[in-house]
């Protein structure tokens, strides 16, 4: 047997410290030869939760299954760890003292027979292992990041839409992925409105945020569903500050139903998440007039933003917007006149883009604006992630491309990140993928002219009032 003990203190409350490292998923982020980790077992981490770990081991990997074998909230945690060539056995304690916490790490392994002639020679590698991960572990809840740099190679990938496109498969995720920070921050007491969260990204971003203790407000436009959603996310995470809305966000009458009720309740909004969103392949108008691309995916976050504003200006920590966009846009260029498409020139994937493409400069501008009110507004593209959504909007291209989407967790890591990383609110105004800032355009031609930007507050207000008009009429 070999043992390795290391001890660190942390700038951080025992509670936060115990959940961040029971949840081993997180493993990946600390641990000096994790490279792949999931939780194998259903409901919240509590004693008896499985996770399987993939580890370098030299050229190759080795598959590990952990289970919390001892969970003593907020102080002890037991895992055992069973591979091929060994198993091992790790005893973690958390004492909590003035400067933050104490932790202790130790662990016992136990090689197979095969292994035991080389014993002597690998434990001066596993000492150093084990130092460089509790090291790790102490940065990871250190949560002092930076902003994660715009790599020169994303940027010169960006030049070309062929290499740009690539990044939006499962393999773009993984490349993202490998100069991440670690993500220790809790979100307890942070009130976060998602849309849309009743599949696809928006379910994965609010499990992740639930995981993480945010109060959510989940705007969904069918009752039963929003139930089963809660009940869903209650019983995988174990949280429960959850609440509903409904709304349908493609009628504006409901959008500013749904922003009175959260004006009335006054709580204030600490991050939004503008993710409701579908490809619509057939022209069709709401009971207000308008066509449903534009209305669900450019009126409604536009009126629902600017109706909440009062609740997102002016906490102590800057207020976070998310808007969901695609990929899809950069294909289009902004033309105020060209958003709402006639039924004789209908066309889904660009009423899709160009809907997009508005919301990512609203995105800019709303960045400009805001800036002094202490809100920060970003926009995400999730490239290709398997969803409903997807499935059903696209489904050839999701017969073609099905091997090389991403899973909804990764399209919702962007989101997530967004949502919670500490260093995440010191940027505005950008579009992330992969939690690194990307160019809003991959072609010179789908710049916009200054004069469309300026018209396009202007082009919303009018037809918004239509809208309303059009919709009274008809009630
Ligand atoms: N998946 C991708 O590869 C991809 C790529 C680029 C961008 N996106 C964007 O990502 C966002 C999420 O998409 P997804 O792929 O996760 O799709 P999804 O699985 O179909 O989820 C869409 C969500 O939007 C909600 N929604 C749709 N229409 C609504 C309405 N009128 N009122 C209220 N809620 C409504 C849906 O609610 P119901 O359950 O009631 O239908 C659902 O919760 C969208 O904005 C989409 O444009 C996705």
């Amino acid at each position: 047997m070999i043992t390795l003990h290391e001890e660190a203190v942390v700038p951080r409350s025992a509670r936060e410290c115990f959940r961040y490292v029971a949840d081993f998923r997180t493993t990946v982020e600390w641990d000096a030869t994790a490279v792949l980790a999931c939780k194998t077992s259903p409901g919240p981490v509590a004693k008896g939760t499985e996770f399987e770990v993939h580890c370098k081991a030299g050229p190759t990997t080795l598959k590990l299954t952990y289970e919390i074998i001892e969970y003593e909230p907020w102080h002890c945690l037991v895992l055992r760890g069973r591979g091929r060539l060994f198993d091992v056995t790790d005893t973690i304690l958390f004492t909590e003292r003035d400067d933050g916490t104490h932790i202790s790490y130790t662990a016992e392994f136990q090689f197979s027979g095969a292994l035991s002639p080389l014993l002597s020679a690998m434990e001066p590698g596993l000492h150093s292992m084990g130092k460089t991960s509790v090291e790790g572990l102490a940065q990871a809840l250190t949560d002092a990041n930076p902003l994660p740099e715009s790599r020169p190679a994303t940027q010169r990938a960006d030049n070309w839409v062929v290499p740009g496109l690539a990044m939006f498969s499962k393999y773009g995720f993984r490349r993202g992925r490998r100069h991440w920070h670690p993500m220790s921050t809790s979100m307890k007491n942070k009130h976060v409105v998602i849309t849309g969260a009743t599949s696809g990204l928006g379910k994965a971003a609010a499990i992740a945020l639930a995981e993480a203790e945010a109060d959510l407000t989940l705007v969904i436009r069918d009752k039963k569903k929003g139930e089963q959603l809660r009940q869903d996310i209650a019983a995988e995470t174990g949280w429960e500050q959850i609440s509903l809305e409904i709304a349908d966000l493609s009628l504006v009458s409901e959008v500013d139903a749904l922003v009175e009720r959260l004006r009335a309740k006054d709580r204030p909004i600490d991050v939004l998440i503008n993710n409701a969103g579908a490809l619509f392949g057939e022209y069709d108008v709401t009971s207000e007039g308008l066509e449903r691309s534009f209305a669900l995916l450019l009126m409604s976050p536009w009126r629902l933003t600017e109706g909440l504003h009062p609740l997102l200006a002016g906490h102590e920590q800057p207020a976070r917007v998310i808007n969901v966009v695609s990929g899809g846009m950069y294909t289009e260029r902004l033309e105020c006149d060209q958003l709402v498409m006639t039924p004789e020139h209908y066309n889904g994937p660009k009423a899709y883009a160009r809907a997009k493409r508005g919301l990512t400069v609203l995105t800019e501008q709303w960045a400009d604006a805001w800036a002094t009110d202490g809100i920060v507004v970003n926009a995400m593209h999730p490239g290709w992630a398997d969803t409903p959504g997807i499935g059903s909007a696209l489904p050839t291209f999701h017969k073609i491309t099905r091997s090389i989407l991403r899973t909804p967790e990764e399209g919702a890591d962007s989101i997530i990140w967004l949502a919670r990383a500490r260093e995440a609110d010191t940027t505005t105004g950008k579009l992330f993928l992969d939690r690194e800032i990307r160019t809003p355009y991959l072609l010179e031609k789908t710049r916009e002219s200054k004069d469309e930007r300026i018209k396009l507050p202007a082009f919303l207000s009018a037809l918004y009032e239509q809208s309303k008009t059009e919709g009274q009429q008809a009630a």
